[in-house]
């Protein structure tokens, strides 16, 4: 779905990507992770062409998106959650997320969009069931706790029916239990709407629980890639990132 192919960027003399390859899997929830700077967040601007890679290729669905704007790349079923929510202080959730639904729609061929689509109202509603927000559809989405406003960034994403959607530190700010439940909702969602996700994660707890293929960043190029398993064994990711007492003693040199 999305091959990433030999990918470099750099910034002066910072290369942020370097000759990244990877090809994440349709319909997987997979992490990135790494130390501050290691390029995480630089990889995404790439995907959705916020930032054009100075060599490499990217791919998706077949097509070379490298270099395409941002717009088009949403258009060919890209997402990511920006902090969406503190744009629209005054609308409440339920108005977000029905505009959200409403402006894509807009934008979309009918010739694209199935015969027995919900309404925009309907859609809206799912997507606050799905995100556990329907107390919440009548307050201000600048009135919400951190943790729903973060919800609410990726309601919106998910209103522009992505089939990829990118969330960089989906946890960032929350405290350990609401992290838990952050990444329980975003799995639940992943499943729920069959798309493929990519987060970017620090808590490492987190991303073994829950994530299928792991890639490692490191100054910004590939370390390892591999299931939980692997990397918690891997002794170069060890080595670079996690530390000692985190693999107890399962490791394999
Ligand atoms: N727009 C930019 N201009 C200059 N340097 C940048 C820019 N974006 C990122 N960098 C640099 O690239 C490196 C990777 O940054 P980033 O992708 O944000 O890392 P991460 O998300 O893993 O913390 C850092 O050294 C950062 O300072
Ligand atoms: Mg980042």
């Amino acid at each position: 779905m999305l091959k990433m192919i030999n990918v470099t960027k750099a910034f002066g003399g910072v290369v942020a990507t370097n000759d990244f390859s990877a090809d994440f899997e349709p319909g997987s929830l997979s992490a990135i992770i790494g130390p501050n700077g290691a390029g995480k967040t630089t990889l995404f601007n790439l995907i959705t062409g916020k930032l054009k890679p100075d060599s490499g290729s990217i791919m998706f669905n077949g097509e070379e998106i490298a270099g395409l704007s941002p717009r088009a790349i949403v258009k060919r079923g890209i997402g990511r959650a920006f902090q969406v929510a503190s744009i629209f202080p005054t609308f409440t959730v339920a108005q977000a997320l029905e505009g959200a639904v409403l402006a894509h729609r807009s934008k979309m061929s009918d010739l694209l969009r199935p015969f027995s689509q919900p309404s925009s109202r309907q859609r809206a509603e799912e997507l606050m069931e799905m995100l556990g927000m329907t107390s919440r559809a009548g307050t201000l989405s600048s009135h919400l706790s951190h943790g729903d406003q973060k919800l609410l960034d990726i309601g919106l994403a998910l209103a522009l029916e992505p089939r990829l959607l990118l969330l960089d530190e989906p946890t960032a700010g929350m405290g350990p239990e609401e992290r838990l439940q952050m990444i329980e909702r975003v799995h639940f969602l992943w499943q729920r709407e069959k798309i493929t996700i990519i987060f970017i994660e620090h808590d490492m707890d987190i991303v073994f629980a829950r994530a299928q293929m792991i890639r490692v960043l490191y100054y910004g190029a590939l370390l390892a890639e591999g299931t939980p398993d692997q990397i918690r064994t891997n002794q170069k990711v060890i080595d670079a990132y996690l530390g000692h007492g985190f693999a107890d003693d399962e490791v394999t040199a």
